[in-house]
């Protein structure tokens, strides 16, 4: 229909008759001739509707509303002296129309286009509005760029791309799954994707050697910004490799993304083990954007003379006395706003929050009076204090110090405003444990039951580490992967430690044993999440934001009230009857 977009036009078409479709963005009655800015998914440009040109497409110009869909016929003219717009990528030129045809009209809008102040369930409702914006039109834009990238990237390196089931049997990801009612065999259900982790894994047994996805996960879990139910992964799987193959591939793989992301990253990325990530950053995914650190202390305040510190400090394998420096934070920070950091921390587990100042005569605060001047001192120095520094310091369970003072560093720089947010730190956390002890003084795999371990035989079971690699970017865990398992015996052995019998391995996971024991290729991968890529990419502040139909929080979709009821007959077919609703 069209012959140009808006913004293929420019001084240079000068004279051209063109044809062009689009939205009407704004239109204005100026004495007489109409102006109307037209957009598509290129940009804007202005069309000038007078009756000295065209009586009758001034006539439909002035029937035209936001948003009615318009083909616009013309020529393509300077803008008169002064009338420049540099804002506009069009703004030297505009189209004298001399045919308009209004396509569609519309309805008033519930919100403007743009308006991102309006309740986030109300774009939700009106999606397709939503994404008519230039911020959402640049992210799908960017989205579909990074994807060909990460296509093409992985078929420079040989991969292969396939396509794995979504009707399946559970994957151990950690999640819930989303189950869906079999109609031929009633009360049994098939399982969406965790992920296509085993599907991966059993295409290497078949020898294809390098497998690629942009694979559909779907996890049955508590929302966040950067958590959808429903999301995308680049999922990557090599045979006959070393993990140091899966981090060279995935950091040239998002080195050609981001390019296409507009982005110029530097390779290779930093490297960490996962005790130096919790132990000094809090957190297995830190921002190194800023330096902030966490130092351990608990040596000094075993000494001290306050039994709840002093007690603490007696079991270093269970507990943690760390400190976190905040450069001039004395100077930065009144006594009100230190108060507000421990109501902060306490939200966290946190019994407290101490704090020292670093005044000119030496440590100051409450907690002095309990250390002798040696120990002051070499808080000072392990901290590296200057005149004007507050340090904090949190003690108790090792678990839960980490965990609120890893919270409370990115909160302070957040606070602080002391984040780039133009850098873009990229780490690989490594040396992962295999097991997590659950609560109930269970294990889980940390990462999954597939990851090789590096030493299954020691003594403790969190002493076992697992070859498992996270790539993290800015903070967000960006992905991660591992060696696999390759040998039926290791497999067996980590369900064992995992409390999962044979019977129940046979019943779960008997075609992956039995793939294993025919002839199973060593091998491992990576899955990187896709959407927080993107959001990471476009600076967005929340995932929905770069899904082009996502959820809400409550994993609802406003627009298609997605999920909804089923009526009694689908229910009858799927075998299914509903509990009586609690009164
Ligand atoms: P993992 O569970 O770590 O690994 O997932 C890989 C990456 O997927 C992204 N991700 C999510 N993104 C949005 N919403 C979610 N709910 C969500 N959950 C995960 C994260 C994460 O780093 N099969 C393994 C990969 C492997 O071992 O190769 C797996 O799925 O960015």
């Amino acid at each position: 229909m069209r012959s140009h977009y808006c913004t293929d036009l420019s001084k240079d078409d000068i004279g051209k008759e063109v044809l062009l479709c689009g939205w009407t963005n704004t239109y204005r009655d100026h004495g007489g001739v109409i102006f109307i800015d037209l957009r598509d998914r290129s940009g804007l440009v202005q069309l000038v509707c007078d009756p000295a040109d065209s009586v009758k497409a001034h006539e439909i110009a002035s029937k035209v509303r936001d948003e009615y869909v318009l083909k616009a016929k013309g020529k393509v003219r300077a803008r008169g002296e002064g009338l420049i717009n540099q804002r506009l990528k069009t703004g030297e030129i505009e189209i004298v129309v001399d045919e308009l045809i209004i396509e569609n009209a519309s309805e008033a809008l519930p919100f403007m286009i743009g308006d991102e102040s309006v309740n986030e369930d109300i774009r939700l409702k009106y999606r397709f509005l939503d994404l008519r914006n230039e911020r959402m039109q640049n992210i799908f834009k960017m989205r579909s760029a990074a994807a060909i990238a990460a296509r093409n990237s992985l078929d420079k390196m040989g991969f292969i791309e396939f396509e794995t089931p979504m009707l399946t049997r559970a994957t151990p990801e950690g999640a819930r799954d989303y189950l869906v009612p079999s109609r031929v065999y009633p009360g049994q259900f098939y399982a969406l994707p965790q992920s296509p982790q085993l599907f991966k894994q059993l295409l290497m047994c078949s020898g294809f050697d390098r497998y690629f996805q942009l694979a559909k996960c779907f996890r049955d879990e508590d929302l966040r910004a950067d958590r959808q139910p429903e999301f995308t992964q680049i999922d990557v799987e090599m045979s006959f490799v070393e993990q140091e193959d899966i981090i060279n591939m995935a950091e040239s793989m998002l080195k050609d993304i981001f390019k296409a992301c507009g982005y110029d990253i530097s390779t290779p990325f930093r490297r960490m083990s996962y005790k130096e990530a919790t132990e000094t950053y809090g957190s297995d995914k830190p921002d190194l954007r800023y330096d902030l650190k966490l130092i351990d202390v608990i040596d000094i305040f075993e000494r001290s003379s306050n039994e709840i510190f002093s007690s603490i400090a007696k079991d270093p394998k269970r507990n943690r006395i760390k400190a976190l420096k905040v450069p001039n934070g004395d100077n930065i920070f009144s006594k009100r706003e230190m108060n507000r950091f421990e109501e902060f921390v306490r939200k966290f587990g946190a019994q407290g929050l101490g704090y020292f100042q670093m005044k000119e005569d030496g440590l100051k605060g409450p907690l002095c009076k309990f250390f002798t001047q040696d120990d002051l001192d070499e808080i000072v120095k392990r901290s590296e204090l200057q005149v004007g520094d507050v340090v904090f310091f949190g003690a108790g369970r090792k678990k839960i110090v980490l965990d609120y003072m890893g919270r409370f560093r990115v909160f302070l720089a957040e606070q602080m405003g002391i984040i780039d947010a133009n850098k873009m730190e990229f780490l690989w956390v490594l040396d992962f444990p295999m097991f997590e002890q659950n609560d109930d003084g269970s294990y889980s795999a940390m990462h999954h039951p597939f990851t090789m371990p590096k030493n299954i035989d020691a003594e403790n079971m969190e002493d076992i580490l697992s070859i498992a690699h996270d790539v993290v970017l800015n903070g967000f865990e960006l992905g991660g992967g591992s060696i696999r398992i390759h040998k039926n015996d290791v497999q067996q052995k980590v369900f064992k430690l995992l409390g999962i019998d044979e019977e129940e391995q046979k019943e779960k996971f008997g075609f992956l044993l039995d793939a294993l024991s025919f002839g199973a290729p060593p091998h491992g991968g990576i899955a990187i999440g896709f959407d927080r890529l993107i959001m990471l990419a476009t600076k967005s502040s929340s995932i929905r934001d770069v899904i082009a139909f996502p959820k809400t929080q409550r994993a609802q979709c406003p627009m298609t009230k997605a999920p909804s009821e089923a009526n009694s007959e689908q229910l009858r077919e799927l075998g299914l009857r509903l509990r009586e609703k609690e009164k």
